[in-house]
């Protein structure tokens, strides 16, 4: 598998009144060429901040990258200029936000937003050619109807409908790589499943890594091939996704796993976590998820598990799979 993106030690701060925010804290992943890769993990864990320090888009003040480096073909994307950064999100990476409602904007018809990006990247092409693009990626993305769709704006279309026009906004420069940010969180069931069939059948086609944020470990089983688990801003374990069903390691992703629900066994209630994220930062000492594990113990409260490497692909960060280590 060919690397795509490398994103190493990554750091990202935010400057408050109350002090510096970790919200991500010392990050290390790799996207692999034509993957789809899982991001999940509960509200507040950092998930949103990896992808905008990805896309140069942190707010700052008060945000900022404050160590790592993010490698794309040869160039680490921390170090570039605003102006070469929006090159790159011209061309390479696009992302979809987590609010399809504040990136569509509600003044200008369906048509307009997506014939304006088109002409971004093609200045030269004449109106039909752009026309005809707009519609062309409309049916990629299941959109039918285009004439008509032109036309409308966007309050006047569905949820799922929205979302699709989100994704033919991010498809127009056909990127290599696609960050989708909990693009099915706001959508009833069934439309979730035609959307992330979607985002499958693109990535198949069309060749793009996909980078799927989510806090639905149902969602990556049924999308990804492998999967990082964040939490607090850490990752906390990372691999394929079929490994990581069969044989999770750290409590947060048994959590996780249990917390799924599945519609088979209509169970009363379903599995929560007990607790609460806690606030970047505000775990000084031992392991950050210490604090709801039912498994933590003395050394959990007093020191900091590193990553420990189980198998190849397999990293947990947790004092159990210490013992599970594989020396060679
Ligand atoms: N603009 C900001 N100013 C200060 N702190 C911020 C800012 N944006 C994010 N944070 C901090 O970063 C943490 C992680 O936020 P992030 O948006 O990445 O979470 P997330 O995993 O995407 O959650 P969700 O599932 O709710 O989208 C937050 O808990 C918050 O403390
Ligand atoms: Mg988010």
């Amino acid at each position: 598998m060919k690397e795509l993106l490398k994103v190493n030690q990554l750091e990202t701060t935010f400057f408050t009144d109350d002090g510096p925010v970790p919200a991500v804290d010392t990050i290390s992943f790799s996207l692999y060429e034509g993957e789809i890769l899982g991001v999940v993990g509960e509200s507040g864990c950092g998930k949103s901040v990896t992808s905008l320090s990805i896309m140069g888009l942190i707010p700052s003040p008060p945000g900022k990258i404050t160590n790592g480096e993010i490698l794309y073909k040869d160039k680490d994307l921390t170090k570039l200029s605003q102006k070469e950064m929006r090159a790159i999100r011209g061309n390479d990476i696009a992302m979809i936000f987590q609010e399809p409602m504040t990136s569509l904007n509600p003044l200008f018809t369906i048509g307009n937003q997506l014939t304006e990006a088109i002409s971004i990247h093609h200045k030269k092409w004449s109106k039909k050619q752009t026309k005809e693009r707009a519609t062309e990626i409309m049916k990629l993305v299941g959109l039918p109807r285009a004439e008509e769709l032109f036309k409308e704006y966007p309050h006047q279309l569905s949820g799922g409908m929205r979302q699709r026009v989100m994704i033919a906004m991010a498809l127009v420069c056909d990127p290599n790589i696609l960050i989708a940010d909990e693009p099915t969180t706001a959508l009833d069931v069934t439309i979730q499943a035609q959307i992330l069939a979607l985002m499958k059948d693109l990535n198949k086609r069309l060749n793009t890594a996909v980078m799927l944020i989510t806090h639905d470990l149902g969602v990556v089983a049924e999308t990804c091939e492998r999967v990082v688990v964040m939490y607090g801003g850490k990752i906390v374990e990372q691999g394929y996704v079929n490994e990581i069903f069969k044989n999770p390691q750290h409590p947060y992703t048994k959590g996780l796993i249990q917390s799924i629900p599945d519609m088979r066994f209509k169970k009363e209630r379903l599995y929560a976590i007990p607790g609460s994220v806690p606030k970047p930062g505000s775990v000084k000492v031992g392991c950050r998820f210490a604090e709801r594990c039912e498994f933590a113990f003395d050394r959990c409260r007093t020191e900091e598990p590193e990553l420990y490497q189980i198998k190849e692909a397999h990293t947990a960060r947790c004092f159990l799979t210490e013992e599970l280590v594989v020396h060679e």
